[in-house]
């Protein structure tokens, strides 16, 4: 029997190998063993192993036949050890040779099941948005005013009181001011001068007037700020668009004449106005402008029947404040109030929207509800 203990690590001589015949058990054996280490070959890692043991240069099982079997062997048996290894030899290259192939043909089909691109399934799309109903109905404003000469600016949202208040004709203990719910920003201790969200537009007035000499012709969209309770027409948050027209000759014709034009251009030529006296500190005179109502056309009948509920019945709805500018606000800026006149107007685009497209709450447009946003692409 065969020395299975290593037999390679010995001459034949020591395994008691004297005659040819002896030396074919030893190969048969070699084969076995080989054939079963190469049944648990099965990746790359152990097949490296498997050929450095049977093939390495120095310490391959083969390398030893020949070193320790081979070349010691007598004349006789040198024969029969020969043929013997190089059937063994054979043997495991071509084996080992065949398992290369396989496992990288096995590693290359499954790479290729992982990467495979399935092209049955539907693509990535990344739907392109629109505009906020908002974002168009300023957007709608500004044509409307660009078209009669008017440019745009846009100012800060937080201001000074100077600009939001003083400068326009509200000093500190005016009674306007607690209608305007302001918020103050929580500023370090010793800050120079308290700043807030501004309440309206109208600071762009000032801002505006500082910069530039009459004529002036610009509207200003922007966001405005006021502590308000959220219902479904108040929000803390709104949209305004001022107006600012100021020039040698000016008239209330002139201010009329505009409002008109840009209420006729937005709801359409069959919507009447109306303007009612009222009170800014900025503006002498004042005026509150309506249009007919938008819902039941100014009849202040509902289409089924009973009173209007949009209107209340009075076929009219408010729209905005306006007013020609108070000679007083001409101080602020060093303008010459004999010499200059103009009108102002700040209309609030959330009120604006809704009326035109017949949305009945405000909070819609702060919401981000595309359920809403895609009915206005
Ligand atoms: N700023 C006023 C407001 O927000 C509106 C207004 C603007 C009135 C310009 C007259 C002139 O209520």
């Amino acid at each position: 029997m065969p020395n299975i203990d290593n037999p390679t690590g010995k001459t034949l001589a020591q395994l008691g190998v004297t005659r040819p015949d002896q030396v074919s058990p030893f190969f048969a054996d070699l084969r076995v063993t080989f054939d079963a280490n190469l049944a648990l070959v099965h990746e790359e890692t152990e097949w490296k192993m498997l050929r450095d043991r049977w093939l390495a240069r120095k310490s391959g099982v083969l390398t030893l036949i020949t070193d320790n079997w081979l070349k010691p062997a007598s004349p006789d048996l040198k024969r029969a050890v020969g043929a013997g290894l190089n059937e063994l030899r054979s043997h495991v290259e071509s084996q080992i040779e065949s398992r290369r192939a396989a496992i990288e043909t096995g590693a290359d089909q499954s790479a290729l099941t992982r990467d495979r691109i399935d092209l049955s399934l539907p693509g990535v799309t990344r739907p392109i948005g629109s505009h906020h109903l908002i974002r168009q109905v300023f957007q709608e404003i500004e044509d409307i005013f660009f078209s009669i000469g008017f440019s745009v600016v846009e100012g800060p949202e937080i201001e000074t009181p100077y600009y939001n208040f003083e400068a326009l004709n509200i000093p500190e203990f005016h009674p306007v001011r607690d209608d305007m719910d302001t918020f103050y920003l929580d500023l370090p201790k010793g800050a120079p001068s308290p700043l807030l969200l501004r309440t309206h537009t109208s600071p762009m007035q000032i801002r505006t007037m500082e910069k530039q000499k009459p004529p002036v012709r610009v509207i200003v969209p922007g966001k405005v700020y006021r502590r308000d309770n959220p219902d479904a027409t108040h929000s803390f948050i709104f949209h305004q668009v001022e107006g600012l027209a100021v020039d040698t000759d000016i008239t209330f014709c002139d201010f009329t004449g505009t409002i008109e034009y840009f209420v006729k251009q937005f709801f359409g030529p069959g919507v009447k106005t109306r303007f009612r006296p009222s009170y800014f500190p900025f503006t002498e005179p004042s005026v509150e402008f309506d249009v007919t109502c938008i819902f039941c056309g100014g009849t202040g009948t509902a289409a089924g029947g009973g009173v209007c509920s949009k209107c209340k019945g009075a076929g009219w709805i408010e729209l905005f404040g306006a007013g020609m500018v108070d000679p007083a606000v001409y101080g602020f800026v060093n303008y010459d109030a004999k010499k200059v006149s103009g009108f102002a107007f700040g209309m609030g685009i959330d009120r604006l929207a809704m009326l035109k497209y017949q949305i009945d709450d405000i909070q819609v447009f702060f919401q981000n509800d595309v359920r809403f946003l895609k009915q206005f692409p």
